[in-house]
C-alpha cells in the first residue's frame, strides 16, 4: 500500500513537527466545515463522554494545535497527541498507545474527499478520537491496548486484535439512558455511516462479544454490516482485561 504522506522527516517513532503554520486558509476552511456537518449529528448520535469531551476543546475553528490540545489531555488522562505523517507501523503504533501518545495525521483530505477518504486524515484522527481520550477509563483502555498490542505482536496474533480495536474504536456503538449512541471515531468523523450505525433498521446491533469480534473479518471500503454494543467504557475495561493468550490460540486452530 503505497501512503500519501511525507515520511522522509519522520523520526524513528514516526513522529514529525504538525507544522501548523503551513495549513492554508482553505484547509482550515475545510476542516470548519467537516466539523460543522459532524457537529449537527453529534447531539443526536454521539455518547455523552464525547459530547462532554468537544464541549471543552476550542477545535471548531480551524485545525487544532496539537501542542495546545496536549497541555490539556495531559491534565485530564496523561495523554498527549503525536503528529505523524499518517498510518504507522503497527509496532510504533502499538508502542505509542503503550506510552499514553496518540499518533494524529498532519494533512488534511481534499474538497473532493469530504465525504471519503481512504486513508486517515487530521480530521478523523482529532475529531474522532481525540474527545475520548479526556475520558479516564477510556484513555486507560487505549493504553491497555496499545500493551496488548506489543503483546500480540510477541504471539503473532496482530490480526485479531486488530478487530477489536476496529469494532469498538473505530466503530463501537454504547448504550445510554437516551438508546444506542456512537463513540468509534470511523463513525464520529462519517457524514454518512454516523446516522446509519445507530438508526438504520440493516445492521445488526450485537451485544460486546471478544470472541465473536475476534472472529469477524471487516469491511474497509463500506458502511459496516454488524455493530458491537458496549454498556459502558468500564465494561469494555473488564472485557478485554483478560489475558488473550488462550483465545488467540482457540482463534488460530
Ligand atoms: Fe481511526
Amino acid at each position: 500500500m503505497s501512503l500519501r504522506g511525507d515520511y522522509s522527516r519522520a523520526g524513528s517513532d514516526f513522529s514529525v513537527e504538525q507544522d501548523w503554520e503551513k495549513y492554508t486558509s482553505e484547509e482550515h476552511a475545510l476542516y470548519r466545515r467537516l466539523f460543522e456537518r459532524q457537529s449537527k449529528l453529534v447531539p443526536r448520535y454521539a455518547c455523552p463522554e464525547w459530547i462532554e469531551a468537544i464541549a471543552g476543546l476550542d477545535a471548531s475553528r480551524e485545525i487544532p494545535k496539537f501542542g495546545e490540545v496536549t497541555k490539556q489531555l495531559k491534565k485530564a488522562t496523561g495523554w498527549e497527541i503525536v503528529a505523524v505523517p499518517g498510518l504507522i507501523p503497527d509496532e510504533a503504533f502499538f508502542t505509542h498507545l503503550a506510552n499514553r501518545r496518540f499518533p494524529v495525521t498532519v494533512w488534511l483530505r481534499k474538497p473532493e474527499e469530504f465525504d471519503y477518504i481512504v486513508e486517515p486524515d487530521v480530521f478523523h484522527d482529532f475529531f474522532g478520537h481525540v474527545p475520548l481520550l479526556f475520558d479516564p477509563v477510556y484513555a486507560d483502555h487505549l493504553y491497555e491496548y496499545g500493551k496488548g498490542g506489543l503483546k500480540a505482536m510477541r504471539l503473532d496474533a496482530v490480526k485479531f486484535l486488530a478487530r477489536l480495536y476496529w469494532f469498538t474504536i473505530e466503530f463501537g456503538l454504547i448504550r445510554t439512558p437516551a438508546g444506542t449512541r456512537a463513540y468509534g471515531a470511523g463513525l464520529m468523523s462519517s457524514g454518512g455511516e454516523l446516522p446509519h450505525s445507530v438508526e438504520d433498521p440493516g445492521p445488526k446491533r450485537l451485544p460486546f462479544d471478544l470472541e465473536r469480534i475476534m472472529r469477524t473479518e471487516y469491511l474497509i471500503d463500506r458502511y459496516q454490516d454488524t455493530y458491537f454494543v458496549i454498556d459502558s467504557f468500564e465494561h469494555l475495561m473488564r472485557e478485554t482485561a483478560p489475558d488473550f493468550t488462550p483465545l488467540y490460540a482457540r482463534l488460530k486452530k
